[in-house]
């Protein structure tokens, strides 16, 4: 199965637990191997912070955890990824992410603390499918301008690679930030920036 298979199931992000204490490994094909340790079930439904190690998170891909119910994406954007989120701006409805859907210390192009990391709640701000990770150039169905990002296939919203939306489609704003920070260069903990 490809990611983007993986995806077009809405909602449906791989969460494997593996032991009583709350360890569980995010997984999907073509993602690494993530570690995240997690507070029991009561504390998540709750809406406990939870800290992901990304160390084996190489450039260009995406891992979803869950948060709150939700999940949460983390991708690690390519160089090149990165210099065409300013190309996009006159494409975009709110390109500076002047709306309230991301911290202050997300307020940026990149939309994230380190500018490599998204850190993203993967719930389409239209009527909450999950969109789907398309980091590929000019595909046939999105079109040759298209420069990676994420599409909502339930009704045609289209993000960029971190997370704002175009202008023209369903989607009423870019996708939401959650609060999070980084405990080390590799563990970040989302649903707590104090
Ligand atoms: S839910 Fe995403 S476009 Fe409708």
């Amino acid at each position: 199965m490809s990611e983007n298979q993986v995806d077009n199931s809405k909602r449906r992000f791989l969460v494997a637990a593996t032991g009583a204490a709350g360890a569980v490994a995010a997984v999907g094909v073509a993602t690494p191997f993530v570690l995240t340790f997690m507070p029991s079930e009561r504390a998540k439904a709750a809406g406990a912070p939870v800290e992901v190690d990304i160390s084996k998170l190489e450039a260009g891909q995406k891992i979803n955890v869950e948060w709150r119910g939700k999940p949460v994406w983390i991708v690690n954007r390519t160089k090149e990824q990165l210099d065409n989120l300013a190309k996009l701006e006159d494409k975009l409805l709110d390109p500076k992410s002047d709306g309230k859907m991301q911290p202050e210390y997300a307020k940026n192009t990149a939309r994230a603390i380190k500018p490599e990391i998204l850190v993203a709640v993967g719930i389409c701000t239209h009527l909450g499918c999950s969109p789907t990770h398309r980091p590929d150039i000019g595909p046939a169905d999105l079109g040759a301008d298209w420069m990676g990002g994420f599409f909502c296939p339930c009704h045609g919203s289209k993000f960029d690679l971190a997370g704002r939306v175009y202008k023209g489609v369903p989607a009423p704003t870019n996708l939401e930030i959650p609060p999070h920070k980084y405990l080390s260069d590799t563990r970040v903990l989302i649903g707590d920036d104090k």
